[in-house]
Parts: structure tokens; C-alpha cells; sequence
């Protein structure tokens, strides 16, 4: 796959954009995205994950409406927002509420089920795929940034999309060109000695 960048570099530079210009994503990129996604582990190497391309500008507009009024309802105006969530991240991601329609590209990231209830299990064998795409969007100078709030709809969703029963929306990826102002990392993290334990939770690094 033809990328620009190291793997270190993508990953440290690697973030949630959530503001792009209006020039539409080729079809070639989308299936670059995608193959890079199916290249990540699963379970049993089963491949649990579909991938459902949005740019029907009515789907788009639909979901829109679903995705804003979650925001609305988890951290708009007369939700109380949570302490936990910093103001400028906020303020990104209520942008994006506000312009989820206008997004050049929605890939709705999905996994095939058996009806078990683990979450965790059905998680990890989609998630690992979706960070693969959001790595390799970085490579071909894309942003994107992982999704959530759509589950509050997600029913409305299935149905909308046509999505069978035994398949669960994981995340719904924005991805586009980044807008000039929005940029990649660094990031802000922990740092490692803060979530890391040695031999015995809650332990630092052996002495030398
Ligand atoms: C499981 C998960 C769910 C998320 N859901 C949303 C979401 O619904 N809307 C949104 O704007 N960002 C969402 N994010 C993005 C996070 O806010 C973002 O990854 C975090 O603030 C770090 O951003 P940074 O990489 O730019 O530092 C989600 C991230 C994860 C991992």
C-alpha cells in the first residue's frame, strides 16, 4: 500500500480529526482503507468485519440527524457535560455533530456476530481493524477519528442502512481531507511509567 510515512510516525501523529474540506475520497482510497483495516488479527482469523462505504448524501444527512441529537443528549446543551471530557475536545466534537452530513466519506465500521453476548470479545476482533484504517488514512494524509455516538440509534441505523440482525455497528468513521487548521499530533498521553506496572499491579521497574 503506498503510504508516505513510517508506521512509528503515523502512529505518534495519529488523532482525531474531525473538520475536513469538501473534496470527495476516490474509490481507490476507500478500498486502500479498507484492505489496510482487513489486514489487522481476529479471532480465529474468522474476519468478523463489514465495512459499509457511505456517501448517499440522504444517508449521510440521516445519520447526521441521529449523531446530533446523541450528541444533544450526551453533552449538548442540557446534558450536563462530563468533568472528564477536556474543553477543547468538546468543542471539536460538537463541531463535528453539527457537520456530520457535510463529511466527504462515512465508513460505518461493523462485525458479524453469533448472537454471544461478550462485548469485549466482539469488540476485539473489530476494533483492532479500525485502527488499522484510521492509521492508514493517516499515511494517505486523511483524518478521521473514531465514533460512538450513533449507538444511542443504532436500531434506527440498522434499519435505515439495511443492516441485518446479527451484525452490530462498532464505529462510524468521518473521514475526509483535514481542513488547514485542523492538525495531526502529537498527541497527549499519559506517560508510560503512569500505566505501567512490573511482575505485581501497582509495582514500578525492578532496580538496576
Ligand atoms: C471508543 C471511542 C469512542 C469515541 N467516540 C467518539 C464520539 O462519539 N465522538 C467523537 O467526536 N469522538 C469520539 N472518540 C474520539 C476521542 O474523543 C479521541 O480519540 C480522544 O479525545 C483522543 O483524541 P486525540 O487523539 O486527538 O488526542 C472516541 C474514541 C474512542 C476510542
Amino acid at each position: 500500500m503506498p503510504g508516505t510515512i513510517g508506521l512509528l510516525e503515523a502512529i505518534y501523529s495519529q488523532r482525531a480529526i474531525r473538520s475536513f474540506k469538501p473534496d470527495a475520497v476516490s474509490e481507490e482510497t476507500v478500498r486502500s482503507l479498507i484492505e489496510a483495516a482487513t489486514k489487522a488479527p481476529s479471532g480465529g482469523n474468522r474476519q468478523p468485519w463489514r465495512f459499509l462505504v457511505i456517501r448517499d448524501p440522504d444517508a449521510k444527512r440521516r445519520i447526521g440527524e441521529y449523531y446530533w441529537q446523541a450528541w444533544e443528549a450526551a453533552y449538548g446543551t442540557r446534558a450536563a457535560t462530563p468533568p472528564e471530557i477536556q474543553p477543547h475536545v468538546r468543542a471539536s466534537a460538537a463541531g463535528l455533530a453539527e457537520k456530520m452530513a457535510e463529511v466527504p466519506l462515512l465508513i460505518l465500521a461493523c462485525v458479524e456476530h453469533d448472537g454471544s453476548p461478550s462485548a469485549m470479545g466482539r469488540g476485539s476482533s473489530i476494533y483492532p481493524a479500525v485502527q488499522n484504517l484510521l492509521l492508514a488514512a493517516r499515511g494517505l494524509g486523511l483524518g478521521s477519528v473514531i465514533t460512538t455516538l450513533h449507538k444511542r440509534y443504532e436500531a434506527e441505523i440498522k434499519q435505515l442502512l439495511g443492516i441485518p440482525e446479527n451484525v452490530e455497528t462498532a464505529a462510524l468513521l468521518p473521514i475526509g481531507y483535514p481542513t488547514d487548521d485542523a492538525r495531526y499530533g502529537p498527541t497527549r498521553r499519559a506517560p508510560v511509567d503512569e500505566v505501567t506496572y512490573w511482575d505485581r499491579w501497582g509495582q514500578g521497574p525492578p532496580k538496576a
